[in-house]
């Protein structure tokens, strides 16, 4: 996983985030760092500051649902605030030739434009007469261009009436999430996740290698793949036969072309889970039932609200056989559909967690409310939302 600088730059107190799903990323985060997070803050919708101690950085690298992950090395409590701190740093990493960015959140362009010139300056004050000044487009740098493009960037983001600063020190493996997306044998972009967002969610579970991963609904097996990569025993059930065949194949793939390894996946109804599965717990179930009629444009709320309702019999009663399937302490991760109307509203599948003997996980002092929202989602209508529980 790329650390863009050494390790040792993220055992801080503060740790600035960019975020690729919004509340989700930080759970994510809140769930790998554990009870190191002592508070979380979201200055702007993209980015999170995170208050830890004692952080260990090999679990940054765990991290899917962000994009880039910063020590605050800069947190002047006024516009004109003072960047020392971290021209030293940046210039203790950078030589006469190197690249450099600002990668702007929710900066005015006033304020982007006057950070990049204290930037040049500071720099150029040290000695560093040469460095290149990266203009991305839309003001901020891509994780993969900060690789494909040797630079070093700094995050910057509105904070507490000044500015949050630091330099981006890891960003994930975005081209081989994309390469396990796209090279797979079956693709599904209508129904199937992103890898990247399957393996936010699968990190939610925070499971061992051997431990095992069940995705009841698991359609192509995007989810389940990622369980694959990272070590973990997965069983899968889906209702159709085709899909079962059509997750057999992808996870073949993902498993180096032997079948089997590590993986079973049946033809089943996830109704019928702690059945199917004969007594045995599994230690996670993550899963995307989205059980929605194909949506052409946006309903009437009337008619999202019937719909939804009539989904929710089939997600309750599949989260009921799940709660007699998880081990004691396992965690159920499922996502719901939040339908965006034509009237404006958000219509959004409630699951009853308490009914069966569930309650809702939350990774330590930061809380979180249920269903937690997605953000920065292309699709226009049917937007996501994840429960993540585990049992009373
Ligand atoms: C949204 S898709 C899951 C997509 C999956 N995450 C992927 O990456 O391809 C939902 C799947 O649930 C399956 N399904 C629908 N009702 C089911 C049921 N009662 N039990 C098991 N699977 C069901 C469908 O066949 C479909 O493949």
């Amino acid at each position: 996983m790329p650390f863009l600088l050494p390790m040792s730059v993220l055992e801080t107190d503060d740790v600035s985030l960019v975020l690729a799903f919004g509340k989700l990323s930080v759970l994510e985060a809140c769930t790998l760092l554990g009870r190191s997070v002592e508070r979380a803050e979201s200055p702007s919708e993209r980015v999170a500051v995170l208050h830890v101690d004692h952080i260990d950085a090999r679990r940054i690298a765990e991290l899917a649902g962000v994009h880039k992950c910063a020590p605050l090395t800069s947190q002047p409590d006024s516009t004109e605030g003072d960047i020392t701190a971290l021209v030293d740093l940046m210039a203790s990493y950078l030589d006469e030739k190197s690249n450099f960015s600002l990668s702007g959140y929710g900066l005015g362009e006033d304020d982007y434009e006057d950070l990049v010139r204290s930037l040049l300056d500071g720099l150029r004050g040290s000695g560093l007469r040469k460095v290149r000044l990266l203009r991305p487009r839309g003001d901020e740098l891509l994780s993969e261009q900060v690789v494909s493009r040797h630079a070093l960037d700094v995050v910057a983001f509105p904070y507490h009436g000044g500015y949050g600063l630091g330099p981006t020190a890891w960003v994930p493996d975005s081209a081989s999430m994309r390469q396990r997306g796209t090279l797979r044998p079956v693709r599904h972009p209508d129904i199937a996740l992103s890898p990247r967002l399957a393996r936010t969610l699968v990190n939610l579970a925070d499971l061992r290698p051997g431990q095992t991963l069940l995705d009841p609904f698991c359609g192509s097996g995007t989810i389940l793949a990622e369980g694959l990569a990272k070590s973990l025993r997965c069983l899968g059930l889906d209702s159709s036969a085709s899909r079962v065949q059509q997750a057999r194949e992808n996870l073949r793939w993902s498993a180096g072309g032997i079948a089997d390894r590590g993986y079973d996946v049946r033809k089943g109804d996830a109704r019928e889970t702690s059945r199917l599965l004969r007594g045995t717990r599994v230690d996670a179930i993550v899963t995307e039932p989205v059980l929605l009629p194909r949506l052409d444009a946006r309903p009437k709320t009337a008619t999202a609200r019937a719909m939804v309702e009539e989904s929710a019999v089939i997600y309750n009663d599949a989260l009921a056989s799940m709660a007699e399937s998880i081990g004691p302490d396992g965690r159920i991760v499922v996502v719901v559909p939040v339908v965006q109307t034509m009237d404006g509203d958000e219509v959004t599948l409630t699951l009853e967690g308490r009914k069966v003997g569930l309650r809702h996980y939350q990774p330590g002092p930061v809380g979180f409310e249920y269903p937690v929202r997605l953000s920065f989602e292309s699709t226009r209508w049917v937007k996501r939302a994840v429960y993540v529980f585990e049992p009373r």
